[in-house]
């Protein structure tokens, strides 16, 4: 496992193998755009959906709603709408928050963080699964927010926070961290 920071101030990465099995799928998730034309089976959609509702959440508040997307002309719409985001995926599931369901203030915007880790589950999943997958940045853009909002006919309260774009890849990138010694500050800043 990790040796501790080296001379020049950079970690050692440990051996890939020697990683667990979680550390692994963490390092494999990468963002991945080009996708077959293969469906994702109904079951591998539920599979997502139950690892993304297994996040925690601000006193357990659970204020995530999921649009799940995999009707052809819908996708078609999606990608055109979002100019981060032509990329066509055969599924995407757009996580939103439900804004009566998040935590009082002054904590409401607690809600970004547990739709956020709702949605890192999902994406690590999919990695498990062997699915490709990349988030699309939606809120905190008015333009994408109203975009998507009227597109899949979310009613008030419901806020599009991000839309994770899966299938099967027909690309692959390699695992690896982004670890950066200089970020880390120990006891206090
Ligand atoms: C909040 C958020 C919004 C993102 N929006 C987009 C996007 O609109 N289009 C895109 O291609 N990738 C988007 N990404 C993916 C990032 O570009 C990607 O995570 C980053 O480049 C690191 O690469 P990796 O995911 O392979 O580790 C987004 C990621 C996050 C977390």
């Amino acid at each position: 496992m990790a040796t501790g920071p080296q001379a020049d101030g950079a970690a050692s990465w440990p051996p890939f193998e020697s990683l667990t099995a979680v550390e692994q799928t963490i390092w494999r998730r990468r963002s991945i755009r080009r996708f077959t034309e293969e469906l994702v089976s109904p079951e591998l959609v539920e599979r997502l959906l139950m690892a993304g509702m297994a996040a925690p959440s601000a006193s357990n508040r659970r204020p995530w709603e999921f649009v799940v997307i995999d009707d052809a002309e819908l996708l078609d719409k999606l990608q055109h709408r979002l100019v981060l985001g032509r990329y066509r995926p055969p599924l995407a599931i757009v996580v939103c928050g439900n804004l009566k369901r998040a935590y009082p203030p002054p904590g409401r915007d607690f809600w970004m963080q547990d739709c956020s880790a709702a949605a890192q589950n999902i994406l690590l999943a999919a990695t498990g699964l062997g699915l490709g997958s990349v988030w699309i940045g939606i809120h905190p853009v008015g333009l994408f927010v109203r975009t998507v909002s009227q597109l899949l006919g979310l009613p008030r309260g419901i806020v599009p926070l991000g839309a994770l774009y899966i299938g099967h890849p027909a690309e692959t990138r390699p695992p690896r961290t982004q670890h950066d010694a200089t970020r880390v500050h120990h006891n206090g800043y």
